[in-house]
């Protein structure tokens, strides 16, 4: 029977340490199945990196993981993978750096990838590779012979033609990218504009789900990522009452939560969530020691600059609110930069009356869908959520805002701290509906299906029965 082998950069291997703050490895990890393969980085960076796989078995889920060596890690994952990859898809082309050497490192890890999973693939096994680390595994795949079917899911945007442009490899990003079965965005307007870039930059034909490059046909389809609900929204009704739980709710002093939870990453929108609640503060003084901030924002990419210049600023705006705004015994904003465990952040989002996931761009954004999740449907919580992620195109009961103005912001916040309990149920009766409707369970299987069909054959192997 044929296996499912899921690829990504990060895989998170059990019992390593650490709290996972990632949607990627918290979306799949939530939803595997005994019998699949997952394969890739171990976390490690070693002066003799391994590639041959190591092997960890854990609830029937092989793990195989390789090490990186110090400059494979700079030039692929802190280089082009997070210097150019990631600021080019979430539209932030002023940090962009793009260095020849980084791209040369990044296929070198590609091609090193392709040669140890070729060692562990079966031929019928269906492989399905994530995010923009891993964009040309599926051309070393092939050149090292293998024709399996392979499917690619984008976690992150996609971006407008012109913005692609600035990409001096944007051609043959794109053009690796039609070397797949299968395509999977999380929106819809990113599968238009994979579309467009195709059509403009390759000269591909396209229609609305499949995209021709050299005859061969890429399947393209939107297929949004989700949570496992019923499981989160469980531990959250636990985990509201919680010690941990007690302890926050205590220290707010009948207060009401506002609560942010991201990776410290500056697709995120912090500085301008920090603006939006200074300006709360100042223009609507009644919320002035009503109401506290939690701000969690797990540090995250520490070995690339922008990301430690961000923190030093977050840091400074924090003690200018508090500075600013606090009394001696109300601190406005509780800014921590830890990751922290799944239990304690739903029994959080359980008791906070304002969700900010104010992004200025995002794949997805699934801390949207947890916050929703763990709400107590008699009386919820209000989301207030960026027009630029992902789950924006779903979740339009939200408060939507335009995370580059603070001002909206602030009356986003506003008008949530002040929503009557009718509207605030209303409005979370349809989110918690498309939450529970949108899964991580519906994606895998929608995925799957696509990988499956026998008529986007073009490129591998007819596949007749998986193992899920
Ligand atoms: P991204 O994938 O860009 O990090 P998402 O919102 O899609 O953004 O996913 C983030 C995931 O990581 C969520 O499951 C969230 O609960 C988790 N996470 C984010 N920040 C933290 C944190 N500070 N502590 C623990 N988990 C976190
Ligand atoms: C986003 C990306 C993932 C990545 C995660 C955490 O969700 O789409 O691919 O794993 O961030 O980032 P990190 O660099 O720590 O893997």
């Amino acid at each position: 029977m044929a296996r499912l082998v899921l690829v990504s950069n990060r895989v998170p291997i059990p019992k390593s340490r650490g709290a996972a703050a990632g949607g990627l490895a918290v979306a799949l990890r939530d939803t595997l199945s005994p019998g699949t393969v997952w394969f890739g980085w171990s976390g490690r960076v070693m002066a003799d990196a391994a590639k041959t796989p190591a092997l960890v078995d854990a609830r029937g889920v092989q793990y195989a993981t390789i090490d990186l060596t110090a400059e494979d890690h700079r030039h692929f994952y802190s280089g082009f993978a997070n210097s150019v990859l990631w600021p080019l898809l979430h539209f932030r082309l002023e940090l962009l750096n793009f260095r020849r050497e980084d791209y040369r490192g990044y296929l070198a890890v590609n091609e090193a990838f392709a040669e140890a999973l070729a060692g562990i693939l079966a031929p019928d096994d269906l492989v399905w590779i994530h995010d923009y680390h891993l964009i040309p595994l599926g051309k070393f795949l092939r050149k090292a012979g293998m024709r399996n079917r392979l499917g690619f899911f984008l976690h992150v945007p996609f971006v407008p033609a012109s913005v692609l442009e600035a990409l001096p490899v944007a051609r043959d990003l794109l053009s690796d990218l039609c070397r797949y079965d299968v395509i999977g965005f999380q929106t819809k307007e990113h599968v238009h504009d994979f579309r467009d870039s195709a059509e403009r930059i390759l000269d591909a034909r396209t229609s609305s789900g499949s995209v021709t490059t050299e005859g061969r046909v890429t399947r393209v389809f939107a297929n949004p990522i989700g949570i496992d609900p019923p499981p989160f929204e469980k531990i959250a009704r636990r985990a509201g009452a919680s010690p941990e739980a007690k302890r926050l709710v205590d220290s707010l002093g009948g207060r009401a939560l506002a609560i942010g939870v991201d990776r410290l990453d500056y697709s995120k929108g912090l500085p301008n969530r920090f603006e939006g609640i200074a300006r709360l503060f100042g223009r609507y003084p009644e919320h002035l020691r009503k109401v506290s901030i939690l701000q969690i924002a797990a540090r995250s990419r520490e070995e690339v600059d922008d990301y430690r210049q961000l923190r030093t600023e977050l840091d400074r705006l924090a003690g200018n609110i508090n500075g600013r705004f606090s009394d001696v015994d109300w601190t406005p904003l509780r800014y921590s930069t830890r990751a922290v465990g799944r239990a304690t952040l739903a029994g959080y989002y359980r008791n906070a009356r304002l969700a900010i996931v104010t992004p200025l761009r995002d794949g997805m954004n699934l801390v949207a869908k947890e916050f929703i999740a763990a709400q107590d449907e008699r009386d919820p919580g209000v989301l207030i959520l960026s027009r630029f992620a992902g789950a924006a195109e779903e979740l339009k009961e939200a408060l939507l805002v335009n995370p580059y103005d603070p001002d909206e912001i602030a009356d986003a916040m506003h008008l949530g701290l002040l929503m009557p309990a009718e509207e605030r149920r209303a409005r979370h009766r349809i989110l918690r509906s498309k939450v529970f409707r949108t899964t991580a369970s519906a994606f895998f299987k929608h995925f799957l299906a696509a990988l499956c069909m026998p008529e986007i054959a073009t490129h591998g192997t007819r596949v007749d029965r998986v193992a899920l």
